[in-house]
């Protein structure tokens, strides 16, 4: 086994070597921009170290690991869309530098790209991983929906989130993993186990996200803070202000969610100080806390080396302590 960092750079080399100029250079300057920004390469990182974890050929999962990441960064393009987010990893996102066209456009383009990466596998990995990758693909959709939807309710209840959050991030990471367990050709039950763990992983990391996106450094973050905040998002935080804030709390909150004309600064400074004072903060580090170690439980019966646990379980621990 390699470690964390080693995976993550073999995976870069491979992408920067895929990412090469094309024409028309309005469809994929776009691409190549966004997928040379950079991000954590998390979960093309968890296919490469999940493959290695039941003794497969690495080089073999660099594929399906772009496939997902080419995916994760098409998703990125058309969120920021949605989300009117002007900053992605530091920088101007997609439609804001392009237009919106063609971030709908080069998003399209990326999906069919993330598809073709498949071609390179024999029949029946083939049917495996795109059987795998559609199903995934459409509840992200799903869970985008979920997300647009929950914007304008006041009533959303913490399964429907949880089921929103599922959908929208952990599913990705869930099916990072078992495309590295499917490469390697583990079991059925192995690669059920390597889904929950990193579905549950999924979990805790869309509720870090929702942490850092309301307290995050705007100078580590790379996203723009308090955007949730501005687009009205039903984060774990605002339903935790909902089920443990005083009366006074709640009212404020909603007050300040259903004010269009509020100042964004004004509305963000006030949202953050309900969240804090309502116990909402803490709730949400302790949720992160508790997905972690259901995901960490998951681990403890899959059929790997103890090392090769030990691993994931930092891997799982690392992102407890990030800041982007
Ligand atoms: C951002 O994902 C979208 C979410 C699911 C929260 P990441 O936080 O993995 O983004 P990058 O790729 O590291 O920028
Ligand atoms: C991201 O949710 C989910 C997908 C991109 C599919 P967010 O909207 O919270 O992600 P960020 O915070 O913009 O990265
Ligand atoms: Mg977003
Ligand atoms: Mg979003
Ligand atoms: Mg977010």
């Amino acid at each position: 086994m390699k470690s964390i960092k080693q995976y993550q750079e073999q995976f870069v080399a491979y992408l920067e070597h895929y990412n090469r100029i094309r024409s028309p250079r309005n469809l994929y300057d776009p691409v190549q921009y966004i997928l040379k920004l950079g991000g954590k390469r998390l979960r093309p990182t968890l296919t490469l170290m999940t493959a290695d974890c039941f003794e497969g050929d690495v080089s073999a999962s660099l594929d399906a690991a772009l496939a997902i990441e080419i995916f994760h960064n098409f998703s990125l393009i058309h969120d920021d869309i949605m989300d009117n987010a002007p900053l992605r990893r530091g920088q101007q996102t997609v439609h804001e530098k392009w237009g919106l066209n063609t971030g709908i456009l080069s998003g399209d383009a990326m999906l069919i790209m993330a598809y073709q990466l498949f071609e390179s596998y024999n029949a029946e990995q083939f049917q495996q991983l795109t059987t795998l990758f559609s199903k995934t693909a459409l509840q992200v959709c799903e869970g985008q929906q979920y997300d647009v939807d929950f914007e304008t309710r006041y009533d959303v209840t913490i399964p429907e989130y949880t089921k929103m959050i599922e959908y929208k991030t952990a599913v990705l990471v869930a099916a990072a993993m078992q495309m590295g367990a499917i490469v390697a050709k583990a079991s059925e039950e192995s690669q059920k186990k390597c889904y929950a763990f990193g579905r549950n992983l999924g979990i805790a990391f869309q509720l870090q996200d929702d942490y850092l996106d309301a307290f995050g450094d705007p100078e580590t973050f790379g996203k723009q803070v308090g955007g949730d905040i501005i687009e009205n998002k039903k984060t774990y935080l605002v339903l935790k202000v909902m089920e443990l804030g005083s009366n006074q709390n709640k009212a404020k909150l909603q007050a300040l969610y259903q004010n269009a004309s509020i100042d964004s600064d004004q509305k963000i400074a006030k949202v953050l100080q309900i969240f804090s004072e309502s116990g909402a903060a803490e709730a949400t580090k302790q949720a992160i806390e508790s997905y972690t170690q259901i995901a960490f439980d998951d681990l403890e019966s899959l059929d790997i080396k103890p090392e090769n646990k030990e691993l994931l379980r930092s891997f799982g621990a690392q992102l407890m302590t990030r800041t982007s």
